[in-house]
């Protein structure tokens, strides 16, 4: 790797990528989960939504995580401001959480607090308490290409909620030893928050991250999670990378950190790979060649 590149500490101003990335024809709501901790799951949904954003898309982040590492990687303020606890408590309205994510003009993050810990407790009591997050999503919804939401390492409410208000599900695996451990109670989860709360949640997308090609176990995984998932897996594997892991502590995402790094071409590359997935399918054209011959056939059908 080469590390004589200049990384700046502060970001500036956000190159937008030659070629724009495809816009989808609706809002993807994607929840990132995985209840195995430090799997890439921060680090994935914040490179992404950059590169998305870089690709000319209006895209939001949820920082769902009271360790608030999503908000500390796009260098957001979360400390004493108000964020997603305040909204799914009810005591702030969604619209004046938001906050822009410096240098880039079209992404934007929820920030978490501290206080987001008390909302697994809190949210208990609460009627329609797996739906707070959804109710609160729809209202901005529009506004966006993209939203992700950034889970914390649990099966709790605020991840259910994020089920609830997602359209799609995204599943980092680290590859590494035990990386499906778990994965069995994921997927069951997500099984039944798709029967009793959310039947058009869809399992899209996974992720291998801190991919070490001169391994042999890496590839093992690698392979072992292609043969289960042949659909959903993004064939470009996310490298393990020094950049990638030095970007959240000067509050930045490795895509402004060190754009042509290793560990940000590939997060480039997956974000243009989810993309195409989601595009908007062609609209359909009207031809007026077949329209006559319908015409002629029914005239020879004697309607006419
Ligand atoms: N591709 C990578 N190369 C090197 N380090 C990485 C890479 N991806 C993630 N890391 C590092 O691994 C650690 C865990 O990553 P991350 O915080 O994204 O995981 P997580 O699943 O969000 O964790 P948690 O479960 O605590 O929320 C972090 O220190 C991060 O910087
Ligand atoms: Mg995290």
């Amino acid at each position: 790797m080469d590390d004589s590149r200049e990384t700046s500490a502060k970001v500036i101003g956000v190159r937008r990528l030659k070629e724009a990335m495809a816009k989808p024809a609706s809002t993807r709501i994607i929840t990132v989960a995985n209840q195995k901790g430090g799997v890439g799951k921060t680090t994935s949904t914040v490179n992404i939504a950059a590169a998305l954003a870089m690709g000319g898309l209006r895209v939001l982040v949820i920082d769902l995580d009271p360790q608030g590492n999503a908000s500390t990687a796009l260098g957001v303020e979360h400390r004493t401001s108000a964020g997603i606890y305040e909204v799914l408590m009810g005591t702030s309205e969604i619209t004046t959480v938001i906050q822009k994510v410096a240098g880039f003009p079209e992404l934007d993050c929820i920030p978490s607090n501290t206080s987001l810990a008390n909302a697994e407790i809190n949210l208990v009591s609460m009627v329609a308490r797996e739906l707070q997050l959804k109710e609160a999503i729809d209202q901005i919804s529009v506004n966006y290409d993209y939203i992700f939401i950034d889970c914390p390492p649990s099966l709790g409410l605020l991840t259910i909620n994020a089920f609830a208000a997602s359209k799609e599900l995204a599943i980092p695996i680290q590859t590494e030893y035990y990386a499906l451990e778990g994965l069995s109670q994921l997927l069951e989860t997500y099984a039944l928050v798709k029967k009793r709360l959310n039947p058009t949640l869809n399992l899209s997308t996974i992720i291998l991250t801190m991919f070490d090609s001169r391994t042999r176990l890496s590839n093992d995984v690698a392979a072992n999670v292609r043969s289960h998932f042949p659909n959903e897996l993004i064939d470009i594997p996310i490298p393990r990378a020094v950049r990638v892991s030095e970007a959240p502590s000067y509050n930045q995402t490795v895509m402004t950190y060190d754009p042509l790094s290793p560990g940000a071409i590939a997060y480039m590359q997956v974000a243009r790979e989810i993309a195409e997935r989601g595009k908007a399918k062609d609209e359909v054209v009207f031809d007026s060649n077949v329209v006559s011959i319908n015409y002629k056939d029914q005239m020879k059908d004697g309607i006419a």
